[in-house]
């Protein structure tokens, strides 16, 4: 903004407003509340199950059970909102478990609902932590060349937000980067009976290293190849508010900008530009980062982490997905009402 100061006021003493504590917190332009915060969580089967993600530390595979024990802790805590990725059994070319009405996010969620109806259940929409291979959508090989096929892949993904809506999701999130997506899933959503469910749509991923933890936790590495036919390049912002456009074209009612923290100056973009509710997405490695170096003595993980979550509000996210909500809820204390 372009601010030219009336001439009788200059402020010319700042430091009168950073004396105390309270003076501080009272001209405090950015706020980071725990009502902001969406916990992701991983279910897998089993029972009374907490299986830890070896680099990512603090971050569990829960089952059903213990998933629910876990989300409840969050929603005391005063996280609103989870969001879901599930592991499944077995994996197939068809990415069966993504949309079987018995999958294990299908059972979590319905379980969720039943013991905790006002916590909010995001459901990720993607497919390849239910794929033999690994990919997002579906492989074909023609001409001895391995692609990943756009429009074949959009029937399988509306078949999953269709079955994750009717076991009772709040919200459904395409992450998975096919072009079309989103009126894919919208139409397919609306057909269903559930006009009423939002698509909060991963609307610019980047093809990113940040995520490799992630794909230890849900166990989604691709087998062969990479996902930049389809995530995008971290060289074009331009090209991440045409995505954007696209998707709010399509009927997405929120967006999400991920990775986050290298990627604020899309955060800021998209939140000006549209003036949607923006998500930032704090991804795995970003949590990990911080969890090694402090384990470490090198960094204090505390103000780190309230830090870089801040700066995500202060780019201009709304919402913002993070490993470390439980974390920030226990520091910002009282259900998250202090400023930080
Ligand atoms: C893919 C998906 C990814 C993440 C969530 N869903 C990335 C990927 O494997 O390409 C990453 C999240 C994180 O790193 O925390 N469906």
């Amino acid at each position: 903004m372009n601010v030219t100061l009336p001439a009788p006021f200059p402020i010319s003493r700042p430091r009168r407003l950073r004396q105390s504590e309270a003076l501080r917190r009272l001209v405090a332009e950015t706020r980071l509340e725990v009502g902001r915060l969406i916990l992701p969580l991983f279910v897998r089967s089993g029972r009374k199950l907490r299986r830890p993600v070896s680099s990512m530390p603090g971050v569990f595979q829960h089952s059903p059970d213990e998933l629910v024990r876990e989300a409840s802790a969050a929603f005391r805590d005063g996280i609103p909102a989870v969001l879901l990725f599930g592991i499944p059994d077995r994996k197939d070319e068809r990415a069966s478990g993504a949309y079987a009405r018995t999958g294990i996010v299908q059972q979590t969620i319905r379980r969720l609902k039943r013991e905790l109806p006002e916590l909010l259940v995001i459901a990720d929409v993607c497919l390849c932590e239910y794929m033999s291979h690994g990919h997002c959508g579906v492989v074909v090989k023609s001409r001895g060349k391995v692609r990943i096929a756009n429009d074949r892949t959009l029937g399988l993904l509306s078949r999953a937000a269709v079955s994750l809506a009717e076991a009772g999701a709040d919200v459904i999130a395409p992450s998975d980067m096919m072009d079309g997506r989103v009126r894919a899933i919208r139409a397919a959503l609306d057909g269903a009976g559930f006009e009423e469910i939002p698509v909060l749509s991963y609307a610019a991923k980047f093809a990113s290293a940040f995520y490799g933890p992630f794909r230890e936790a849900a166990e989604s590495a691709p087998q062969f190849g990479d996902r930049r036919s389809y995530q995008m390049a971290g060289s074009n912002a331009e090209e991440a508010l045409r995505e954007v456009a696209l998707d709010l074209q399509e009927g997405a009612d929120m967006v999400m900008v991920k990775p986050a923290l290298a990627y604020l100056d899309i955060v800021r973009r998209v939140k000006e530009t549209f003036g949607y509710p923006t998500v930032a997405y704090s991804v795995s490695a970003e949590y990990s980062m911080i969890k090694a170096a402090a384990e470490k003595g090198w960094v204090d993980e505390r103000s780190l982490t309230l830090e870089s979550l801040l700066a995500m509000r202060r780019a201009g996210a709304d919402l913002i997905v993070t490993y470390a909500a439980r974390d920030v809820a226990g520091w910002l204390g009282d259900r998250g009402a202090r400023p930080v």
